[in-house]
């Protein structure tokens, strides 16, 4: 493959970040005011992180943050996406603000802005404040008011520095594994309060972007959502219908309601019902007006049709390691599926800029006289970003890249082993090394940084 340069995403006004959410990097759990949340109350249970760590220190970015900006400007990157820890602005999750709290999401702001860096706002990333799982969390439609208020108290703080904003972080993970799953905070695994926490986040995401809206003139709104697109293994009308489940439960009930479009009910047994929790004028309610759309993609599911008398079949989802690379966490690399998402995204004909605000990989990394030659990392993002630049030349409007992460961090189940940075983070020191992969990208995006020799 030729070597990608910037010119292949044309040039100064593709947006290079990278991401990271509040949880995985903070530490400082109880720092200052900070209100317990879901996932401290998770991780402290014990036994349901895999390799038994927490997030309560982190990588320390509540105390680092100026030495890792360091670095995000050193490789090159013009932006730098977080999410907020709404327990520690809204310690109680609603009413009192902490003021210490919201300094902190100033002094990084700032910080970015020093460096030349754009701050990339989420307002949710999974760690809802414990005091609202106790009142029923996302399955109670209050929440829908609870998170205009974060969305208020937040961007009329940071609003005068920020333009980008995001409402959530992949509606489709934290709401499967947290309520109907249960291997995620807040652990419950019930359908009726999955079905009823979809309603609610989805309007939650409307009222969100509308406060953002009044509280900024000026600002670019918009969400994140995980793409899981489905391949099927065959071609019989089972596959088929299993395929269409698939992407029914998956993806379309996230994503089609705030484009107007409704649930998809007919293709998935766990939206069918979903109708009762809405009231009123919800399905217009429902509908968000967003400036970009932020694509998020890790990989894609082999789709067969397993037939269960009774039930007919069931989507069965297949690994298929034979054909493809597999990361640490298990998951299947498939670069083409980017340019998929990226493609269906658009189709959808809603939104008018696409950005993938995350995408990465982990791997087990190696520290060796101060070098991780992390090669299968930096090949990863090669065939990503060149599926990217091929989107854009299809005429797709997808105008920027962030990485899934800058360094390592907690990877909520699966803890601190897997490995997703483009720096490495000792746990012990919390000393950062840049893998081969980040100078990889300081070299791309004319960055600082170059390895030691
Ligand atoms: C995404 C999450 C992010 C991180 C990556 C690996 O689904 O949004 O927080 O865990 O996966």
């Amino acid at each position: 493959m030729a070597e990608l340069t910037r010119d292949d995403f044309g040039g100064d006004d593709f947006t290079w970040g990278v991401a990271h959410a509040a949880y995985q990097v903070e530490g400082a759990w109880d720092a200052d005011d900070k209100g317990p949340s879901i996932w401290d109350t998770f991780t402290h249970g014990g036994g349901r992180v895999f390799d038994k760590t927490n997030g309560d220190v982190a990588t320390d970015f509540y105390h680092r943050y100026p030495e890792d900006l360091d670095l995000v400007q050193g490789m090159g990157f013009d932006a730098q996406r977080f999410s907020i820890s709404w327990p520690r602005v809204l310690p109680d999750g609603v009413g009192r603000a902490s003021s210490r709290g919201l300094a902190f999401y100033d002094r990084v702001v700032d910080a970015c802005l020093e460096r030349g860096i754009e701050p990339w706002v989420t307002l949710y990333h999974w760690d809802l404040p414990e005091a609202l799982h106790q009142r029923g969390g996302w399955a109670n439609r209050d929440s829908v008011g609870w998170f205009g208020e974060l969305a208020t108290a937040v961007a009329e703080r940071l609003g005068d520095r920020v333009t980008r904003w995001m409402a959530f972080n992949e509606p489709g993970t934290f709401l499967p594994f947290g309520y109907l799953v249960g291997g995620h905070a807040p652990s419950v695994r019930s359908l009726r309060r999955f079905q009823a926490a979809v309603h609610h986040v989805g309007l939650a995401q409307a009222r969100g972007a509308a406060a953002i809206r009044a509280a900024v003139p000026g600002a670019s709104v918009g969400t994140t959502h995980i793409f899981t697109p489905p391949d099927v293994a065959g071609d019989s009308f089972l596959h088929r219908r299993a395929a269409r489940a698939f992407d029914a439960a998956m993806n379309r009930v996230y994503v089609e309601p705030g484009f107007g479009l409704g649930y998809p009910t007919d293709d998935s047994p766990l939206v069918r019902g979903i109708e009762r929790f809405v009231q009123g004028d919800d399905m217009d309610d429902l509908v968000v007006d967003l400036d970009f759309l932020g694509v998020q993609y890790y990989q894609r599911f082999a789709v067969g049709a397993f037939p269960v008398p009774g039930l007919r079949f069931v989507p069965l989802f297949r690994k298929d390691h034979k054909r493809f690379d597999v990361t640490a966490m298990g998951w299947e690399v498939d670069a083409t599926g980017l340019y998929d998402v990226l493609r269906t995204a658009h189709e959808y004909g809603k939104v008018p800029e696409l950005f993938v605000t995350e995408n990465g990989a982990a791997y087990p990394d190696h520290l060796v006289d101060g070098r991780v030659h992390d090669r299968r990392r930096t090949g990863y993002y090669q065939d990503h970003l060149a599926e990217v630049a091929r989107a854009r030349r299809d005429g797709v409007p997808v105008n920027g890249y962030f990485c899934w992460s800058y360094c390592d961090n907690f990877e909520w189940a699966a803890g601190l082993r897997p490995r997703f940075g483009l720096v490495h983070v000792d746990y012990a020191t919390q000393r950062r090394t840049v893998k081969d992969s980040g100078y990889w990208f300081s070299q791309l995006l004319g960055g600082t940084l170059t390895p030691p020799d």
